[in-house]
């Protein structure tokens, strides 16, 4: 028989995880141990495998992905979103995954450029009186209420302008006053989802269809019993669309603005392609900006949110010619793998040339993963990179960001990997 061989690790145990503790046990692990590393649960009652090559990459997101399902990492998700697409599995994701796809097709998000502009001009509104009183901003956290305004608009749109005036302030806006993601705020945050449940009542009783994500779920039928979801199954989607698609957006818009910051030469740039763009399209400036793709993307590689992927075998398999026992939680780390020396030359540099077309057929697919890969990849991937992609080329035509901190931000790496701190910028009018 031949002798089934475990991958190499550290005598020491570790308990990998979605947060701050994790990464600097990842990057030492990765050094000593090059792409494929064992470590074993601090219990002792699981393994961890911790993979970097690409072509292992690929075969647990895609070639052989039935083997693979989520991770320890999406316990602590599966309590704030329940069984919505992020955390589902097997048939329910199946048929969930095919009836929510509609609602996210290139059509339908381009129906919300008129709502993410006006989010944009309000926001920018506000920001020019600072800029005339010559107060800085608070960036991370007008970001976080711009992406939330907008998923949740998006989602609900005039019921959301109805909530706001029958109860003074949004309910919702617990997400971006709250950055803690514990038991706490779960509770809290799943209180809301009896305000979702009295939409969909009312909107039933007045027989009412609106052109939002909301009315699309609820219109959505199962392509073989042509059911609709049942309730719960449609709160739970709401619920993680509200929070997948805040948190993400924000945290990278954030990043961004802080790189442009530092890198003048990179922000000159975006600053004219912008205005080639403008005097090409007057109507419609903001569409398909190719370097303002490249500037997003390449932040995203630097300050990936979902930066720590976790699924779990659940029958044996070969991962970097090593045996992969039944039970071992597989964890791919796109933080790291966007820095790896095998794909990316100075890796810590900010150069949006790496995202060039040619650029990006010369290299592995699986080497850039920020929106993950194969059949679970983000359901928001057309809708996030359109807003955001509004949003810096609405604001760099009218604003610089001077950053105001003395140190570079710190890193949080959690669930999300956001700034430690809040970042406060000084405008500078253009
Ligand atoms: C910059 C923005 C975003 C980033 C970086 C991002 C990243 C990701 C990643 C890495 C995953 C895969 C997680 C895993 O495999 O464990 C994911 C899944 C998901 N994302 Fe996003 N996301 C973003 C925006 C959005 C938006 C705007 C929405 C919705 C409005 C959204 C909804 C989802 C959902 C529902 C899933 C689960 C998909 C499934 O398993 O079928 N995301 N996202």
């Amino acid at each position: 028989m031949v002798q089934q061989v475990l991958a190499p690790g550290p005598q020491q145990r570790h308990d990998l995880d979605a947060n701050d503790e994790s990464l600097p046990v990842l990057q030492d692990l990765m050094q000593r141990y090059g792409d494929t590393c064992r470590v074993t649960s601090v219990s002792g009652a699981h393994d961890s495998l911790v993979i970097h090559n690409t072509d292992d990459i690929r075969h647990v997101l895609l070639g052989n992905r039935g083997n693979y399902i989520k991770g320890l990492a999406l316990n602590r998700v599966r309590v704030l979103l329940g069984n919505g697409l992020m955390a589902s599995e097997g048939e329910l994701w199946t048929r969930q995954r095919r009836m929510v796809q509609p609602a996210f097709q290139t059509q339908v998000i381009r129906g919300f450029a008129p709502m993410m502009q006006r989010a944009n001009v309000e926001l920018m509104e506000r920001w020019t009186d600072h800029a005339t009183r010559g107060e800085p901003i608070n960036l991370t956290r007008d970001l976080s209420e711009l992406s939330l305004n907008i998923v949740l608009r998006a989602l609900f749109s005039t019921d959301l302008e109805r909530l706001i005036e029958a109860q003074g302030s949004s309910p919702f806006d617990l997400l971006t006053r709250e950055t803690r993601r514990d038991l706490a705020f779960a509770a809290q945050f799943r209180a809301l989802a009896h305000l979702v449940r009295a939409m969909i009542a009312s909107r039933r009783k007045e027989n009412r269809i609106e052109m939002d994500l909301l009315s699309t779920l609820m219109e959505a039928r199962d392509r073989d019993s042509g059911d609709p979801m049942p309730d719960r199954a449609l709160v739970d989607e709401i619920m993680t669309l509200i929070v997948a698609g805040h948190e993400t957006t924000a945290s990278t818009l954030n990043w961004t603005w802080y790189l442009l910051s530092q890198n003048p030469d990179v922000e000159a740039r975006l600053h004219a392609a912008i205005a080639d763009s403008v005097a090409l399209r007057p109507e419609e400036p903001e569409t398909e900006i190719a370097y303002v793709e490249q500037v997003l993307q390449e932040s995203m590689r630097l300050y990936p949110a979902g930066w720590l992927l976790s699924r779990r075998a659940v029958g044996d398999d070969t991962l970097g010619g090593y045996h992969v026992p039944a039970g071992t939680e597989v964890f791919i780390c796109p933080y790291l793998l966007h820095r790896h020396k095998a794909h990316w030359d100075q890796p810590e540099t900010f150069d949006p040339e790496r995202f060039t077309s040619q650029a990006v057929e010369a290299r592995d697919r699986f080497a850039y993963l920020p929106f993950s890969a194969g059949p679970r990849y983000c359901i928001g991937t057309t809708f996030s990179m359109a807003e955001m992609t509004m949003h810096l080329s609405m604001v760099a035509q009218r604003f610089q960001f001077q950053y105001l901190g003395s140190e570079p931000p710190l890193a949080e790496f959690q669930i999300n990997l956001r700034t430690r701190q809040d970042l406060h910028m000084r405008l500078v009018a253009r």
